[in-house]
């Protein structure tokens, strides 16, 4: 069987995609990255994609007419490198029910929140923390969930909760989140390769 291959998009610094390449060296992962595609030039994970010998490319959307082009190119780039599952990591654009149907099921996002908390449009990168530090919780976390058309709606396949301390800053949240959020994405994308992932209706069922 040949080896199973992610399409990684992002849009920032890539510390996910990071630990999703480790994961991969480290054998942890039995997977391939086969093509990281950003939606910023100047994101620092197309850097990391390059000294890994992984093939980049800068996709933006503003040099489309509008997001159905947009992501008409960005599927053609991910079937041409036959893309198995489709893994949002810090990708900060919401993407439209074309994508979202050429691959059905077959797509991951990770929010840095327990959603349904601090998540929907609006809630993003840094604001996510900050929302949850100004609105006063104890326990935020982070959440690996299959994406459907909605932003932030679609079935939960891993979460965990992440304390909030009483001194804590939007930086010093996100760094303890992070470090969860780098275990937690290779796990889910783990359960995935190995068919362990059930969806049903809303809820996803991890079998043994
Ligand atoms: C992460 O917190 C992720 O959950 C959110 O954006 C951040 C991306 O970080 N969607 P990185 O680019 O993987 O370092």
């Amino acid at each position: 069987m040949s080896t199973f291959k992610l399409g990684v998009l992002v849009s920032g610094g890539g510390t996910n995609l990071q630990a999703i390449i480790d994961s991969i060296n480290s054998k942890k992962l039995n997977a391939e990255i086969a093509v990281v595609i950003s939606s910023r030039k100047d994101a620092f994970a197309l850097k990391r994609a390059r000294k890994h010998n992984i093939p980049e490319f800068y996709i933006g959307p503003d040099d489309y007419e509008s997001p159905a082009e947009y992501e008409k190119a960005m599927i053609k780039v991910l079937q041409r490198y036959k893309v198995d599952l489709v893994v949002l990591a810090g990708f900060m654009k919401v993407l439209t029910s074309e994508f979202i149907e050429a691959f059905r099921n077959r797509i991951m996002n990770i929010h840095p929140s327990l959603i349904p908390s601090f998540c929907g449009r609006g809630f993003y990168g840094k604001k996510v923390h900050k929302a949850a530090l100004d609105y006063g919780v104890k326990v935020t976390g982070v959440t690996v969930h299959f994406v459907d058309e909605g932003t932030d709606t679609g079935p939960i396949i891993l979460q965990e909760a992440v304390p909030v301390m009483e001194d804590d800053t939007v930086d010093t949240l996100a760094e303890r989140v992070l470090k969860v959020e780098h275990r937690l994405y290779p796990e889910a994308i783990k359960l995935f390769i190995e068919g362990r992932l059930r969806i049903e209706g809303r809820k996803v069922k991890i079998l043994k």
